[in-house]
């Protein structure tokens, strides 16, 4: 019989990868409890419906990547692909909004959406997530980003980018959808094959393409943030200031388009180079019409979701690209002696390890190199030398000052 593997795009947490995932979730709840946010957690599956009309018929989420069964009475559920419907839902359903407003929700758990697996892809995964529902003030938007810029740059994430756009109200959009329709008919001929099939299916797609000849095309293209109305661009203006008195930076991005329909006005994502393709890590935005959407009072509100996993992702490659400080190769009768080394130099702040499986020395020095070690520490005969791994240079080293000449 074949051994059983977990399903496709899923996988297990081991006890080696627990520790990371912990200091995420201890971060963000900290994070939340300084910021005024409850924990709130709903069900895993909810009634399809309320996925249909809230995330949007269009989007892919809702067309192809929905986990959807049928329950024993016949009523079709669906795993959740994403909180923020069912936390709306939530709201209404126990009359949220009789409590001072906004209400201030935060939730961790594992979201699903049949996606083609990839890195960073899953079709299990699990979000850290935000909403503040009840007023439309930018200081929510604002507090909402500065909240995320600390949870991911407190974690160490490296090279974030933060995206920021406006999508105006879905009235203005739709004017503005008829505008760039119109626009990319105009130059037709100039657009690549797929990009001129999809122009009235989704025109936005085309700031996306790759090619010269589209790419030439849509630098001239009209964007939604120059079609802002007046109150939907004093928002954003206002937003914009606020993230600049809190000193975060950030990239204005008038073709930000997400993956879910509620939005409207600030849309925004963090984007981390050090990951592939699944670059974002984080991200959200407002959407003032979701809750009357789904049956409740009319109801501004915005938040965000950051993937888990793409911030563990994000932080090993950091890890990883930082290295090693310093690995300590010790001959046969200087081990205890590299254990005592490596554990000063560790608790003088650098990172360093040293052999724990009985290699030779030249086995040392090649565990050195795999780990990435800047520098490998020899301990043979009486003394210490030091090399440099990338340019092989050698010199001796006091043995009673290790700890300082190498920098601790
Ligand atoms: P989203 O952009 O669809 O937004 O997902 C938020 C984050 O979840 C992404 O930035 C990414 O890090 C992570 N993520 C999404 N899909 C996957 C996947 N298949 N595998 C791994 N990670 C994934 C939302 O879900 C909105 N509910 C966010 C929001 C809250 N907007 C307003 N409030």
């Amino acid at each position: 019989m074949p051994a059983y593997q977990a399903p496709r795009g899923t996988f297990d947490v081991l006890p080696g990868d627990a520790a990371a995932r912990e200091r995420v979730e201890a971060a963000a709840r900290d994070l939340f409890a300084r910021y005024g946010y409850g924990r709130v957690e709903t069900p895993a599956f909810e009634d399809t419906e309320l996925f249909e009309r809230g995330v949007g018929q269009s989007t892919d989420i809702v067309q192809k990547e929905m986990f959807t069964f049928e329950d024993l009475g016949g009523r079709s559920l669906t795993l959740r692909p994403e909180g923020t419907a069912p936390i709306c839902r939530a709201y209404v359903e126990h009359g949220m909004h009789k409590l001072a407003q906004p209400v201030k929700l935060w939730y961790l758990g594992p979201f699903f959406r049949h996606e083609r697996p990839q890195a960073g892809r899953f079709r299990q995964f699990s979000q850290i997530g935000a909403e503040a529902i009840g007023s439309d003030s930018p200081l929510v938007d604002a507090e909402l980003i500065i909240l995320l810029d600390e949870l991911l740059r407190g974690l160490g994430v490296p090279g974030l980018t933060l995206k920021l756009g406006s999508l105006g109200s879905p009235e203005a959009r739709a004017a503005y959808r008829e505008e760039l329709v119109a626009y990319l008919r105009a130059h037709e001929d100039d657009l690549a094959e797929d990009v001129r099939d999809r122009i009235e299916a989704n025109p936005l797609r085309a700031f996306d393409a790759k090619d010269e000849g589209t790419r030439a095309v849509m630098a001239g293209a009209p964007t939604v943030l120059e079609r802002l109305d007046d109150a939907d661009a004093e928002h954003f203006g206002a937003v914009r200031r606020l993230l600049d008195q809190a000193g975060i930076a950030y990239e204005l991005d008038g073709t930000l388009v997400r993956g879910l329909d509620y939005y409207t006005r600030t849309v925004f994502a963090f984007e981390c180079e050090r990951l592939g393709a699944q670059s974002e890590v984080g991200g959200g935005g407002r959407y003032d019409r979701l809750v009357e959407q789904l049956g409740g009072p009319a109801t501004p509100a915005a938040g965000w979701a950051a993937g888990v996993e793409r911030i563990l992702l994000a932080l090993d490659q950091a890890e990883q690209e930082r290295g090693l400080d310093v690995f300590v190769v010790a001959a046969e009768d200087r081990r205890d002696r590299a254990l005592a080394l490596a554990t000063e130099l560790r608790q003088a702040g650098l990172r360093a390890d040293l052999d724990l499986a009985g290699r030779s020395v030249t086995g040392q020095m090649k565990q050195a190199d795999r780990l990435g070690a800047r520098r490998a520490l020899i301990l043979d005969g009486d003394g210490a030398r030091v090399r440099d791994m990338e340019s092989g240079e050698q010199r001796e080293l006091d043995a009673a000052r290790v700890v300082e000449e190498l920098g601790g």
